[in-house]
């Protein structure tokens, strides 16, 4: 980007100063530097207000066609790298405006006829808004999908399941993939149900009272495609709650990915080796050669925090404002575009990453074996001989430590080992000490059962077939 002091245009509410701004003010509270971003949304939102005023009677169809062919000119000016941005005209509203106003004379200062920046500014972070959730659902869809395929593809392979981080039941992968698809269906949910409020017309707020003239507001909201307009003015100009609710569900978002990062570190280390990530999501160390350390899932658990800070920033910035706008509202911005960066680039990693997963089955399985993981099993079919279920936790618990020091699984054990602590167990025991057993017959909705799994694929298709 380049910004220029040297802008040939005065600072346009320059009349009512009796000395220019401070060389460092100036540079201090403009925000061109960062809010050029929203160039194409401003100049949309621009293009629909000359269009209802237009409508209305304010401009004529000539005025209309200049500004619109210059807007035209003013985005193709940018996206050729070609604006000269200027730190006198403060901001993306201000550079454009001066930009139009010299290519086109007159008409482009009767642009900002019935609004005013503060609700200019309003509807172009929303417009901002609503493209990058329409970009992030579709990236989030990916990254489903292909835990949906892993799931289907793991549906019986065996691992153990933990609590505390110590075994306790054998599950199958699948149905531990479908566990992080589930917390992404809501993430999906909650985008929906913020875009809502994102989707919501501030402009004919104008300062913060409304205006004079006869603005048609429906007719704009209509032409920029928002579901609803604002109905209070001063609300309009001022509320961030849509920014504050995008951020929250985006750090609950990065939490998710966070702790499936964490997951993926501990699978992949040489202690786990349940899973072998790609090496293009690899990078090796400088020093150590057969380092090969799983950067991506690192670097996504470590950016989480960026984004909760973003929240509370967010949180903070607008908890003791009075109504209605006040320059506070210009530092929404940064947090909000990377709180936008952070995840499109953490759910793109992911997305591209979890097809090229792979499982090591048999050592998951031999995970499984170890740490007694069927013991509730056990202790599951004593209570169908007929005992209480803690009078079989206890015998249960005495066999586990005739295991813990003979080195036997459960399972191992001899007939008359194991009917050594409770003389009700008889040879069909060994089917529920089975790991495959054991999945096998959590078989109800929910449960890590093989075929329980294969259903939930199918369920989680027709999700995913609706977006
Ligand atoms: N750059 C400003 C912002 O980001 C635009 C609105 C400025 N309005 C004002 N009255 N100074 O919020």
């Amino acid at each position: 980007m380049t910004t220029s002091n040297q802008h040939n245009q005065e600072k346009l509410s320059s009349a009512r100063f009796s000395e220019s701004t401070d060389a460092f003010v100036e540079a201090f509270t403009a925000s061109i530097q960062f809010d050029h971003r929203m160039y194409k949304q401003d100049i949309q939102g621009s293009i629909a207000h000359a269009k209802m005023l237009t409508k209305v009677g304010i401009l004529n169809n000539a005025e209309l066609n200049d500004i619109e062919n210059g807007l035209a000119q003013i985005q193709a000016e940018i996206e050729a790298g070609q604006m000269q941005w200027s730190i006198k005209q403060e901001d993306i509203h201000m550079n454009i405006e001066a930009r139009l106003t010299h290519l086109i004379g007159i008409t482009g200062k009767k642009l900002h006829t019935g609004r005013s920046r503060n609700d200019q500014v309003a509807t172009d972070i929303r417009l901002y808004l609503r493209d990058e959730i329409d970009l992030i659902l579709p990236e989030l869809n990916r990254l489903q999908t292909g835990l949906v395929m892993l799931a289907e593809r793991e549906a019986d392979t065996i691992m153990p399941g933990f609590t505390h981080l110590q075994t306790a039941q054998p599950v199958t992968f699948g149905h531990h993939m479908l566990a992080w698809f589930e917390m992404l269906k809501r993430d999906v949910e909650r985008l929906h149900d913020c875009r809502k409020r994102v989707n919501t017309l501030p402009l004919g707020s104008a300062a913060l009272a409304g205006t004079t003239y006869p603005i048609d507001r429906q007719y704009t909201a209509q032409l920029l495609g928002f579901e609803r307009i604002t109905e209070n003015s001063l609300d309009g100009v001022s509320d961030r709650d849509f920014a504050i609710e995008f951020t929250h569900v985006c750090a609950t978002l990065m939490m998710h990915l966070s702790r499936f990062s964490e997951e993926l570190v501990l699978w992949s280390s040489a202690q786990f080796q349940f899973i072998d990530l790609p090496d293009r999501f690899c990078t090796g160390s400088s020093i150590m050669p057969q380092k090969k350390n799983p950067d991506v899932p690192e670097l996504v658990r470590g950016k989480t925090g960026r984004v909760y800070g973003h929240l509370m920033s967010l949180l903070t910035l607008m908890k003791s404002q009075p109504l209605a706008y006040n320059k506070d509202n210009q530092e929404d911005k940064e947090p909000l575009f990377d709180t936008v960066d952070t995840v499109r680039g953490s759910l793109r990693a992911f997305a591209d990453m979890m097809p090229a997963i792979t499982v090591k089955r048999d050592i998951t399985y031999a995970a499984a074996k170890r740490g007694f993981s069927t013991a509730t099993d056990l202790a599951d079919y004593l209570v169908g001989k007929g005992l209480t279920f803690r009078d079989s936790h206890e015998i249960v618990g005495l066999a586990v430590a005739h295991g813990l020091k003979s080195g036997q699984d459960l399972s191992e054990m001899p007939l008359a080992t194991l009917q050594s602590f409770c003389d009700q167990i008889t040879d069909d025991v060994f089917e529920v000490l089975t790991l495959e057993g054991s999945v096998a017959a959590r078989d109800h909705l929910g449960g890590t059962a093989p075929n329980q799994v294969r259903a939930a694929v199918a369920r989680a298709k027709v999700v995913l077939a609706q977006g």
